[in-house]
């Protein structure tokens, strides 16, 4: 089966609002129209309704990094589906690996906020990863089909079709470290073979998987060309309209 590619940039916490809009005026004239890939962007929250105004009409996807699971209340400090859906947000990013290392998400957390960003309409890109001492301890498996297993516990047969999974080593994040192709193809045909066990085989193989970790317009082929890989969650190189867009026409 062949499933169409999807290239997201996560911002980060980087980009001030009018250096955001310059980013993204880039991205829409850097695009020829004729890539057969969805493109996401992901800028941090004071930026996404602004951009999400300029993406209004493009083929471009806005994202958000994060969300609660509530609708709404006494929640200091987060946000909600629908704030998300109301700026325009058709993704969101849930359970990075620096929300998991820094902010305290667990696959708890990360399984209430997909099922409160499915239940209100944005699909989610969920992200799992192992980091060095588990894979250099033989346990990469054990973790990351415990993250895909435990943060989509609950989601429907039906809710799961809308799911973009992203498998994240992070000993490669930020850090210039690729995990080879190879790598990553054995991990993503894990991944899918367990979406099949827990869902069935057609939604396995409909399933997009993207791969993220120091992801550059000179190493995404090789990622792209395994079978399993089926796009990119890329931090760094998102920040640059040309690295960007190196990476989307891969
Ligand atoms: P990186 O980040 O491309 O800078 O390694 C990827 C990510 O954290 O999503």
């Amino acid at each position: 089966m062949k499933r169409r590619p999807i290239m997201a940039g996560n911002w980060k916490m980087h980009m001030l609002v009018a250096e955001a809009e310059a980013l993204v005026k880039g991205l829409v004239a850097g695009l020829d129209g004729t890539e057969d890939v969805d493109v996401v962007v992901a800028p941090p929250f004071p930026s996404l309704h602004p951009v999400g105004r300029l993406l209004d009409g493009t083929p471009i996807a806005l994202a958000a990094q994060n969300m609660h699971w509530e609708a709404s209340g006494a929640y200091t400090g987060e946000v909600s589906a629908a704030m998300l859906l109301d700026v325009g947000c058709r993704h969101v990013i849930i359970g990075h690996s620096e929300r998991r290392q820094y902010f305290g998400e667990t696959d708890e957390t990360v399984n209430r906020k997909v099922k409160a960003a499915l239940a209100a309409g944005l699909d989610p890109i969920v992200c799992v990863g192992e980091v060095l001492e588990e894979r250099k301890s033989g346990r990469t498996w054990e973790v990351v089909g415990r993250q895909t297993r435990k943060g989509l516990e609950g989601v429907s047969a039906e809710d799961a079709k809308r799911l973009v999974l992203a498998y994240e080593p992070v000993w490669a994040i930020g850090t210039g470290e690729t995990a080879t192709p190879e790598q990553a193809q054995e991990v993503h045909g894990r991944i899918r073979g367990l979406i099949g066990e827990l869902f069935d085989d057609g939604i396995a193989q409909g399933l997009r998987i993207q791969y993220g970790g120091s992801v550059k317009p000179d190493n995404v082929r090789g990622l792209m060309d395994q079978p399993d890989v089926d796009g990119a969650l890329v931090g760094g190189a998102a920040l640059k309209a040309e690295s960007f867009l190196g990476i989307v026409k891969f």
